[in-house]
């Protein structure tokens, strides 16, 4: 299967884009593993006919906005997001009409309707970098996951209107969790993504639960990075646990322990290679955003990509 997907690969002049979190196999075989700005930013510098997205239904449809002439497949198209869905274009248009002087900036893990109705788009690893962009006068729309936008609220000392939106996965992984890993590791260093229900008490140094003096809270890619460049050679980390195999594939000789085992995200997990064979054989199943919202959802893509 692994020659007939590379066969077919090149047949077709297409790419695989694969998120940190997919399942092994599917890592191993992209031509490209990485967070969402990485893939974003690889969607737009490529020159393939085709993508095939091995990641989330909203990281597809950001690939689909900005190389719209492209055709843009993911394997499984039940793959969604529970933060994505944690917000719709209705809820926003309304949160809009309170705050008509706001400014919008949504995270990647939204829709396309979402985005066409937003000034900015930001990511994990520069959502810091684009809210800092904006004039500090400026009300603010921060949507839609409450814990990255408290995490950006506190490095940027700004007062955000943020939405009450998580992921079901992220959110679960707490302060309990990661102290009692601690106690368990005591001389590992602590990863953390922010996205998590602890990334939030691990800021608020007054309300500590564990220690986070040495937390490092980073996207996806910036915890492999950290990985890869600390002197440390134990880390506890906490978020989704497929980032673990690159992890330990990329730094050998260091140990890598999960802050909560069962932090598994079912929607990355439905990609596999069976699947994603089936998708560049039979060319399915094609992500297309209508071309009116594609000129909408493009600009604060465009906007995100230019400043970070
Ligand atoms: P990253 O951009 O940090 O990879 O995060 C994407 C995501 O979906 C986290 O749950
Ligand atoms: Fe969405 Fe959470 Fe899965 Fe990331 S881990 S894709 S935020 S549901």
């Amino acid at each position: 299967m692994i020659e007939e997907i590379n066969e077919l690969k090149k047949q077709k002049n297409a790419v695989i884009l694969a998120h940190n979190y997919q399942i092994p196999d599917v890592q191993d075989i992209a031509d490209y593993v990485g967070d969402s700005l990485g893939l974003s930013q690889q969607a737009a510098e490529t020159d393939a006919d085709t993508i095939i997205f091995c990641g989330v239904h909203f990281m597809a449809e950001t690939a689909s906005i900005i190389s719209p002439h492209k055709t843009v497949l993911i394997p499984d198209l039940d793959a969604g997001c529970s933060l994505a869905d944690s917000i719709t274009a209705d809820q926003l248009r309304a949160w809009k009409a309170e705050n008509p002087e706001a400014v919008v900036v949504s995270y990647i893990n939204t829709t396309a309707a979402i985005k066409a109705e937003s000034d900015y788009c930001c990511t994990s690893s520069n959502a810091v970098q684009i809210v800092e962009s904006i004039p500090e006068d400026k009300q603010v729309l921060f949507l839609p996951d409450k814990f990255l936008g408290t995490y950006v609220e506190m490095i940027t000392g700004r007062d955000l209107n943020i939405w009450d939106g998580a992921c079901h996965v992220h959110e679960k992984i707490g302060e309990l969790n990661l102290g009692e890993k601690q106690k368990e590791y005591p001389d590992a260093e602590v990863l953390i993504h922010p996205e998590c229900g602890c990334s939030t008490s691990c800021m608020m140094k007054s309300a500590m639960y564990f220690d986070c003096e040495e937390a490092h809270i980073h996207s996806t890619s910036g915890m492999l990075n950290q990985a890869r460049e600390s002197e440390a050679e134990e880390f506890v980390v906490a978020t989704e646990t497929g980032i673990l195999h690159r992890m330990r594939k990329e730094n050998p000789g260091k140990k890598f322990y999960p802050a909560n085992e069962e932090s598994v995200c079912e929607y990355m997990k439905m990609i596999t290679l069976e699947k994603l064979h089936d998708s560049l054989k039979n060319n399915r199943f094609e992500v297309k955003v209508p071309e009116d919202m594609v000129e909408k959802a493009r600009l604060p893509i465009e906007r995100m990509l230019s400043i970070a």
